[in-house]
């Protein structure tokens, strides 16, 4: 681990023009340069470098940040890498942190799996190009399913010698320990194994031999699994055997072809989701470098989440077989949830991407994949349409399908032009299809707070973050969205400004208490239990109460850094650009002075209205379950009521204060 005053170091003394300038030539436009943008194709220069906030902005495709995420996404490195390599250029010394026994223990625990990966890659490539065996039937496998030659290198494919024990003795032999060829996963314990004693050479023999192998790359580039395929055509033989779970391998976060797949991803702002390790290289084959594969588990959320890094449109490829059906019926809500535009692509005649790819010309193959993309959306509700044309029975089921999807999508906006859209496809009216759709909502986040308060463990998708804190249709989304920009704004830009507020003591005594900005509008927020819709604008405000918590002043830098390019581009695109004041703020400023005075009335009005907001979609809702709840409840939802209406009151009071004065 990198200490964190090293971290600091890095950050101040990293210059973005001469981090950027050792990779793209910059010329000089008023206070600041400009280039020609180094991650979209451009011909006229929009990529804009400010030396005074240490920041860059594209203003062509939208990519901003700090030096660090500069390397990050120029060289594909990870957070600390990219630390590391800016600490290189600056002659900064990185003395990482020194850990505890039981750490280092678990570190060279870990690396030693990671030294055994990388020599296993190596080896069966090795036995694949260098052996008799390897070459007639490893290599010949490849070239037999059109695989050329710099793909197989690429990928890392290799071969497994049918001996049983060929690995494990040679793995040996060249001084690898028996344990850890255990613990990767590489080599299974045989019967000879008694629990406890120390793993020898003896009890242990391979477990991919036969196969071929698919090594799976981390997202640093580092081999942490295999897939192995059989050469059989066997039934009973298992096509493929993957690594299982290990300390390095965790297969729900890890997706197949993601390491070589991710820059183009970013190039390409879409991220194509394919079944097999067959059809991620098939993709390659055809020029299309952004996929990946979830590889040998269903799809995870946490595998979405590393997609949604880099971009928020996927295209499904799934197979049209059973399967592939059964396996898409379950990611796609998933990724909608996650709120991912999902695109579909399916092949004729239960083809997969590699199949279809071997069928067909090069140049059909990229026509179709293309053309022939469908929003998920808009795809289901045509068919559903035609399925149940003139029969409205048929047709209420069908507007059910559509909605449950529709239901998903977090983003506001985002869902009301889908209801606006779908309705119209299906020619239903827009309301029903908003009223249907607000309904599942509403149960939906019923159901989730019910799960809670009763401590049952979340049904079915494990892992998976219900949040339909969302409004009803009424609230305009832009609003809400407006007020927490703001408000987050104004944190991160001022919070450590001293402001002076007025507060009671135990004895409801008024006294002037002196609090920051930060503190004060977190203050505000916990009292009412409010939180942010946006996701993003709540990871970023939970990492600021955190490092409140901590009794840390967080300051802007730490956030235009951020290793989360959202975040960091967030604050570069809407704190940075924003710094001056809003036209608000200049209405104020007539009136009052002082500095302090105002930037406490901007951030009073701005909490203020976006409570009573929150408020206001709170009492719709409830007046909504009302409509649709059996008697017994009844009593229980106008008590909430009671109490909303109550609050709302306050808040409009102290929001009619501020205004007014
Ligand atoms: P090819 O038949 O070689 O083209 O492979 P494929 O990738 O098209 O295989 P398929 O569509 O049958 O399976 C898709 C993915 O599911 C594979 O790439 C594997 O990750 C996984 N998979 C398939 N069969 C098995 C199996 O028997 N066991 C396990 N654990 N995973 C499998
Ligand atoms: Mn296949």
């Amino acid at each position: 681990m990198i200490p964190k005053n090293t971290v600091d170091t890095i950050l101040e003394t990293a210059r973005v023009e001469e981090v950027i300038g050792d990779f793209i030539t910059l010329k000089k436009r008023g206070a600041n340069l400009l280039g020609l943008c180094p991650f979209h194709g451009e011909k006229t220069p929009s990529f804009t470098v400010s030396p005074a906030k240490n920041i860059y902005k594209c203003f062509g495709c939208g990519k901003a940040g700090s030096p660090v995420n500069f390397i990050m996404d120029q060289l594909t490195l990870s957070y600390p890498e990219a630390l590391k390599w800016l600490a290189k250029k600056y002659g900064i010394e990185v003395v990482e942190k020194e850990l505890t026994i039981e750490e280092k223990e678990a570190q060279t625990e870990r690396e030693s799996m990671y030294i055994v990966m990388s020599f296993s890659q190596r080896y069966f490539s090795k036995q694949m190009n260098e052996t008799d065996e390897g070459r007639s039937v490893g290599l010949g496998y490849f070239l037999q399913r059109q695989i050329p030659i710099g793909l197989i290198d690429k990928f890392g494919l290799g071969y497994s010698l049918e001996n049983r024990r060929q690995f494990t003795d040679d793995a040996i032999q060249a001084g690898y320990k028996p344990k850890y060829l255990v613990s990767t996963g590489m080599c299974i314990l045989s019967n000879a194994y008694v629990e406890g004693e120390e793993i020898k050479a003896n009890h242990i023999f391979d477990r991919y031999a036969g196969r071929v192998m698919f090594p799976i790359h981390d997202v640093g580039g580092r081999v942490v699994g295999f897939g192995g395929r059989t050469l059989s055509n066997d039934k009973k033989v298992a096509k493929y055997i993957n690594s299982p779970e290990t300390d390095i391998y965790n297969k729900s976060k890890v997706l197949y072809g993601l390491w070589f797949a991710k820059s183009a991803i970013q190039k390409n702002d879409k991220c194509f989701l394919v079944e097999g390790y067959m059809d991620v290289i098939a993709m390659h084959q055809a020029g299309f470098e952004n996929v990946v594969a979830s590889s040998g588990t269903s799809l995870t959320v946490e595998q979405i989440k590393a997609i949604h890094r880099y971009t928020t449109n996927v295209v499904v490829l799934y197979d049209g077989d059973e399967a592939g059906q059964k396996a898409s019926a379950r990611a796609i809500p998933m990724l909608l949830e996650e709120g991912m535009n999902v695109r579909l692509l399916y092949f004729p005649n239960n083809d997969d991407p590699d199949s279809y790819y071997r069928k067909v010309t090069h140049d059909e193959f990229t026509e179709y994949v293309n053309s022939k993309t469908e929003d998920f959306l808009y795809y289901t509700a045509k068919k559903l349409n035609e399925d149940s044309s003139g029969d409205p029975i048929k047709k209420a089921s069908v507007i059910k399908t559509i909605v449950s999807s529709i239901a998903l999508i977090p983003d506001n906006i985002i869902r009301s032009i889908y209801v606006k859209e779908c309705a119209r496809i299906m020619e239903i009216d827009e309301p029903v299809l908003l009223a249907e759709t607000n309904k599942i909502r509403v149960s939906a986040k019923k159901q989730a707070a019910k799960n809670t308060d009763s401590e049952t463990v979340q049904p079915a998708t494990e892992g998976n973050e219900v949040t339909y804190e969302e409004p009803m249709q009424d609230e305009p989304a832009s609003v809400f969205e407006a007020e927490e920009k703001e408000l987050l704004r104004l944190l991160l830009a001022y919070g450590n400004a001293y402001v002076t507020i007025e507060a009671e003591d135990e004895n409801l005594e008024k006294f002037d208490l002196e609090i920051t900005l930060g503190e004060y509008i977190f203050f505000e927020l916990m009292r009412d239990s409010i939180k942010f819709e946006n996701p993003i604008y709540s990871e970023i405000y939970e990492e600021y109460v955190n490092e409140l918590s901590q009794q840390r002043l967080p300051n802007l830098t730490h956030f235009s850094n951020h290793p989360n390019p959202l975040i960091s581009s967030f604050v570069v695109n809407h704190v940075h650009s924003n710094y001056e004041l809003s036209s608000k703020w200049k209405l104020y400023g007539v009136l009052v002075p002082n500095e302090i005075q105002l930037l406490k009335k901007l951030t009073q009005s701005t909490l203020f209205s976006y409570k009573a907001r929150k408020l206001n979609v709170l009492i719709n809702e409830s007046n909504e379950l009302l409509k649709i709840n059996s008697h017994d409840k009844v009593e229980i939802i106008l008590k909430e009521l009671t109490t909303l209406n109550t609050m709302k009151q306050r808040v409009n009071k102290l929001l009619g204060r501020v205004v007014i004065k």
